[in-house]
């Protein structure tokens, strides 16, 4: 059939949304804040596992091939989401459903590392003038092929050299590592999905340079977890004493059991743990130097944490001389945010849909398409 030789020409591309503005994203920052508090979820907030995401979010960038890194929010696939390093992290992104159903502009990207910010300032981390810089501008990925491969993150049951070969690939040197490590103040390992188990400090929801101060200070013990797995624990002695004596007390068999009981679920909640590659910034000269000083000096932490953790954030973002993102991922060439997602925790596992955790970004590449098919034709 012969075609049109004068087709109605094809109407023009939306134009890119502006970045988002002062207000607006105070508005985001005051919908994370109210979240945090979980009071059925781990230690009742919300807080660690959003830092973690962030974390993870960015910690995939290889400085030599320019890949992985903050943009994209590439989680939301199955091939980054469903990675078993980044088990539990589902839990983060759904908490942050809300906050994306009433701001449907702002990208994951950017969501999800302002929320860390949010966090760590709301446990009472860097705030006011030293709080962690950040800023947005990050495009979420269209469909999963600039993906960065699994296998990037850290393993926590390695050592110094492995730290140095993962963290020296993202373009931190000895310092940044200690003083990134410092976010083992916050949270838990969860047997469940690292094979870890334990908080790191008492309060793991308060940020503070405690856990410098117990790496130094604890007399850690290697151990066997169910698991498999080794990790060092800090048992406190004067507990065990304390044990035997209530022990020594007598009393009916029943009550004696209970009691028994009750002391060892305290012991267990009171027992500390710490990763192999947390022992290794003791252990390792060039490491433990910083520690020391972290653990002597917190407001030189929480200087060095904030100027880090912002670098961390900016991994993989490429910015003008106005700070505006260079390598903008979707093709609508501007900030562009995926559609909104499940508001449920995906499993990350095999009953995702195709490709995808949720098939959340399933509408952004059709849009995406139209736009390719509008500009080529335009062309011809
Ligand atoms: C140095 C290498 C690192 C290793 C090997 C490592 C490993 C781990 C592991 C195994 C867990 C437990 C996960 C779970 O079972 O839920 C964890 C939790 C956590 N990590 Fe790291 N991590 C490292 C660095 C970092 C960095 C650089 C940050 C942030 C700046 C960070 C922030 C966190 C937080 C906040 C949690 C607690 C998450 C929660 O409570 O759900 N980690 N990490």
């Amino acid at each position: 059939m012969a075609q049109d030789p004068h087709p109605p020409p094809p109407p023009p591309p939306p134009p890119p949304l502006a970045q988002p503005s002062k207000a607006q994203l105070d508005e985001v920052k005051a919908a994370v804040r109210a979240l945090l508090r979980q009071p059925d979820y781990d230690d009742g907030s919300a807080g660690p596992v959003l830092v973690r995401l962030a974390w993870h979010s960015a910690g995939t960038y290889c400085a030599a091939t320019q890949t992985g890194g903050s943009n994209g929010a590439g989680m939301r696939y199955q091939k980054e989401g469903g990675d078993p390093a980044n088990r539990g992290l589902q839990h983060a992104r759904a908490f942050l459903e809300p906050v994306k159903r009433r701001f449907p502009w702002i990208t994951y990207a950017d969501l999800w590392t302002l929320a860390a910010v949010v966090a760590i300032e709301e446990m009472g981390g860097p705030r006011g003038a030293g709080a962690i810089p950040w800023k947005g501008g990050r495009s979420d990925f269209a469909d999963d092929s600039r993906v960065p491969p699994r296998g990037r993150l850290p393993d926590g049951a390695q050592g110094a050299d492995h730290l140095r070969h993962v963290f020296y690939r993202m373009g931190f040197d000895d310092r940044e590592i200690v003083a990134l490590s410092g976010a083992h103040n916050l949270g838990r390992c969860h047997a469940s999905r690292s094979g870890f188990d334990g908080k790191w400090v008492n309060n793991p929801t308060r940020f503070s340079n405690q856990y410098y101060k117990l790496l130094l200070a604890n007399d850690w013990k290697k151990v066997k977890l169910p698991s498999g797995m080794e990790q060092f624990v800090y048992v406190d002695e004067d507990d065990d004493d304390e044990e035997e004596d209530t022990a020594a007390e007598g009393g009916d068999g029943e009550a004696k059991a209970a009691r028994q009981k009750e002391k060892e679920k305290e012991r267990e909640e009171g027992r500390l743990m710490m990763l192999p590659t947390d022992m290794a910034l003791v252990s390792d000269p060039a490491f433990r130097p910083w520690v020391e000083r972290y653990a002597r000096d917190k407001d030189l932490f929480f200087a060095h944490f904030a100027a880090v953790f912002g670098k961390l954030l900016e991994l993989g973002i490429r910015r003008d001389a106005e700070g505006r993102v260079l390598n903008a991922e979707d093709e609508a060439e501007g900030y562009k945010s995926a559609p909104k997602k499940s508001d449920e925790p995906q499993a990350g596992a095999d009953d995702q849909g195709p490709g995808q955790v949720g098939h959340e970004a399933a509408p952004l590449k059709e849009q995406n398409e139209v736009n390719r098919a509008r500009r080529e034709g335009a062309k011809l």
